[in-house]
């Protein structure tokens, strides 16, 4: 396979599609558009280079031009936006080769009671839910719940649209929030659903619209604060594989989770070809969707994709050309695991200070790999903070207090002013 990648957005989670795409056998360059100056970098033995181009992923037309200009042969648009708005199917229109569903299968993200009821077909497990099209009747139906609930605008609110209420008093704030416009449009409907208890994993599959194939589960941490307290974030650090779910559970999650909404989706239509993210709570009763995504995960992405061997490019490819069962099988590293660390600006995430300039005292080959999100480049190719989320730090090792012992030292090489870190990032898995 002779390729020009473009991979469509600019955070972490593009940076390491980027970095595992370049690092894929028959790859010639990768593009990332708009990208950041933390992703670039020249060709090295074995590597493809890395460019950035100035395309907003919103703008189709740049984007058509730019895959025209560079030769693409395969386009992976990382975050949803795009692919609700139906940059896929554009893309698809004028002849490219895409990985990410199109906007009819980015529905799966982007409207919760959509998801929601194609879940309740299919026969897939996920938490007891009510539709509510107005203020006043979610206020009458919380009258009617035992226990608070959990409150979720519809469409896409940039992970801010769901409220895990500890009271009655605390869901029925958010349903008058979310129906005083707090999200817009993604606000006009919500969902009232049961909550669940247990632990959460990501689980992330690579569909071709009929076949799949899962990813090595990760678990993010998706508060500011230690001990998983304080603010929800985008995620301030991850690890992969979980070690309390074996070949089995994953082969129960494909076959009653999965492979049902891949086929739910083909009967109303719908070729799904990209990531299937799952959501899922592991409660006593088995594995429970709470959400889908349309997309990898940021930063489960940065933590999965290290832990693979294999072209990661070619399967990238087939799932685009509807034809997965073609590609060479990934595998997984023997017993590795991967850490991941987040590194953030002040405020997040709130407004943050920007502007800061980021120092790297760790030489090549001191272990570990950085992926840039929140950064903007100066003039003289200097990095400065631009974002909530600045960077993230990804270790391996045979074990996970090796893996994170690296994480954290890469991380402890790179300096700006505000520089936000967990230092308890994978405290279920780590011995020390
Ligand atoms: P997000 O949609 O990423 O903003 O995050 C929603 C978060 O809310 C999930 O990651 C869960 O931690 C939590 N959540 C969503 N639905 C439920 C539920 N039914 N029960 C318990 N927690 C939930
Ligand atoms: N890490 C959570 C997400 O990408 O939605």
């Amino acid at each position: 396979m002779t390729a020009n990648i473009l991979v469509i957005g600019s955070g972490g989670r593009e940076h390491s599609l980027a970095w595992a795409l370049a690092g894929s056998p028959g790859v010639e360059a990768v593009w990332v558009a708009p990208g950041n100056g933390g992703m670039v970098s020249p060709a090295t033995e074995g590597s493809a280079p890395i460019a950035v181009a100035p395309v907003a992923a919103d703008d189709g037309a740049g984007i058509l031009r730019l895959c025209r200009d560079k030769a693409v042969t395969l386009v992976v648009i990382g975050p949803e936006a795009p692919l609700a708005a139906g940059l896929a199917d554009d893309l698809r229109g004028h002849g490219l080769t895409v990985f990410g569903p199109g906007a009819d299968g980015a529905r799966l993200e982007a409207s919760k009671i959509w998801a929601k009821q194609l879940m309740n077909q299919a026969g897939v497990p996920t938490a007891p839910g009510w539709v509510v099209t107005s203020r006043r009747a979610g206020l009458a139906l919380l009258q009617h719940l035992d226990r608070p609930p959990v409150v979720k605008a519809d469409g896409l609110a940039a992970g801010k649209g769901v409220t895990v209420a500890g009271t009655m008093a605390e869901a029925e704030a958010a349903v008058e929030r979310v129906f005083a416009g707090a999200f817009g449009r993604a606000g006009e409907q919500l969902v009232l659903e049961e909550r669940l208890e247990g632990p959460e994993v990501s689980v992330l599959a690579l569909c071709d619209g009929r076949d799949l194939v899962l990813l090595p589960p990760a678990q993010d941490h998706k508060r500011i604060g230690e001990g998983d307290t304080g603010a929800n974030t985008g995620g301030m650090g991850a690890y992969a594989p979980v070690p309390f779910l074996d070949q089995k559970d994953l082969e129960h999650m494909r076959s009653t989770i999965f492979l049902p909404v891949l086929a739910a989706l083909r009967e109303r239509g719908i070729d799904y070809r990209g990531v299937m993210y799952g959501g899922m709570m592991l409660t006593a009763t088995g594995p429970t969707v709470i959400e889908f995504n349309c997309r990898f995960g940021d930063p489960e992405c940065q933590c999965v994709l290290p832990l693979l061997e294999g072209n990661l490019a070619a399967v990238l490819q087939a799932c685009a050309l509807g034809r997965l069962a073609e590609a060479p099988p990934l595998s997984t590293h023997g017993s590795r695991a991967s850490a991941c660390v987040v590194a953030a600006a002040a405020g997040y995430p709130g407004p943050v200070r920007r502007g800061d300039l980021i120092t790297d005292t760790g030489s090549p080959g001191s272990g570990g790999m950085v992926f840039y999100a929140g950064v903007g480049s100066t003039a003289t190719g200097q990095l400065r903070t631009d974002g909530g989320r600045v960077l993230a730090s990804v270790g391996l090792g045979d074990n996970f207090d090796q893996a994170f012992e690296q994480a954290y030292n890469r991380l402890g090489q790179i300096h700006y002013a505000g520089k936000t870190v967990r230092s308890d990032i994978g405290h279920q898995v780590r011995r020390r």
